[in-house]
């Protein structure tokens, strides 16, 4: 019988987190024969909502749950866990600059970093889903001295799945027929879904999608403005199907990954396609289940190549807008 894996989501009370830690609980992350404990991370104001959460939680009799451990104490809630899902951060207000919120929510980074460096298991993986994604990682990434580079992602996994949906629907295929979708970049508008490397049933997707003007315009702002879509139409930012790419993302690193696929998440840069090592930064990567490693020798082309450029100069600025966050030792 296999002992139970400690999994932390911060932000559990949000909206994310509303669908993310009962999918959890019900083993679609880890599998049907692994058991969970919960930590729930937030912030004290939130505490009575998360306590209606644990509540549903206990009321869902899930036979994998055995323990929930909802606290805003991050000592006690990054202790001993295996995951540190970092989804809670503080939403763009109106009239508020991109870079009060990458300095907000940055300073959020610095002490759960230094948490998890203090406390969580010794195999801790970190994914930062509350945005900037991107950069709220590289913060953490520094405050959490002693965990290695390579256990620091950054979710780039539902723009991933979007492309995928949009290529399906115009080729007139079901999605499982998409494949080789490289997200790069930053999880921002500014992210390049590679068209040219997918495929649709193992063929180039240019060569079954011809009309080139639909997947260099068209395409490529569907997919970047897609969350803007949803808030408009819905209300409310993209919840249930964030939640969902987190599992995928969690369950596509600690599986092997199927044939010559690969999935798009954000990394620690080695170098790796001239990308600056160092800037976290999505690439496509594939996984024997343990570790993992970029795809390398993908084809880019001129227009790609400039895509990623310009993603990966917004990185650097974002950077830029953080440095009193990075030079501090941790
Ligand atoms: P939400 O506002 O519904 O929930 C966020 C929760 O985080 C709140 O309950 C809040 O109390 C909590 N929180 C704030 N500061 C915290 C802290 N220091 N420690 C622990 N918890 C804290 O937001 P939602 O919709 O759940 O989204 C969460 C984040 O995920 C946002 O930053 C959003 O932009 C991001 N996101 C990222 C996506 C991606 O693809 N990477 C996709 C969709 C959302």
């Amino acid at each position: 019988k296999k002992s139970p894996l400690r999994v932390a989501v911060t932000g559990a009370a949000g909206q994310i987190g509303y669908s993310l830690v009962f999918r959890i609980a019900a083993g679609e992350m880890f599998g049907p024969d692994q058991p969970v404990i919960l930590h729930l991370i937030e912030i004290e104001p939130a505490l009575p909502a998360l306590q209606g959460v644990v509540m549903e939680l206990e009321d869902c009799a899930f036979p994998l749950l055995h323990g929930v451990v909802p606290t805003a104490d991050l000592d006690e809630g990054f202790k001993d866990v295996n995951w540190a899902l970092l989804v809670g951060s503080v939403p763009r207000k109106a009239g508020m600059e991109r870079k009060d919120l990458l300095g907000i929510n940055g300073k959020i980074f610095v002490g759960q970093g230094q948490a998890i460096a203090r406390r969580a298991a010794s195999d801790v993986r970190v994914l930062v889903v509350g945005n900037p994604c991107n950069t709220n990682c590289l913060i953490c990434m520094h405050h959490a001295a002693g965990v290695p580079r390579d256990r620091f992602f950054a979710m780039t996994r539902l723009d991933e799945n979007r492309a995928k949906a949009q290529l399906a629907r115009k080729a007139g295929e079901h999605v499982s027929a998409v494949t080789h979708m490289a997200v790069w970049g930053n999880h921002s508008p500014t992210m390049f879904p590679d068209f040219f490397n997918a495929r649709i049933h193992g063929r180039p997707v240019p060569e079954v999608i011809s009309h080139r003007e639909w997947l260099e315009k068209d395409f490529l702002t569907t997919v970047q403005q897609r969350g803007a879509a949803v808030i408009k139409a819905r209300g409310a930012s993209s919840a249930a199907s964030a939640a969902n790419a987190v599992i995928d993302t969690v369950r596509s690193l600690i599986q092997p990954t199927p044939g010559d696929d690969w999935h798009s998440v954000a990394v620690c840069s080695d170098g790796s396609y001239g990308i600056e090592p160092g800037l976290i930064c999505s690439f496509p990567i594939r996984s024997d289940g343990r570790s993992w490693h970029i795809v390398p020798g993908l084809p880019l082309n001129d227009f790609s190549r400039a895509r990623i450029q310009a993603s990966v100069e917004e990185l650097k600025e974002e950077r830029a807008m953080v440095s009193e966050l990075l030079t501090r030792s941790a």
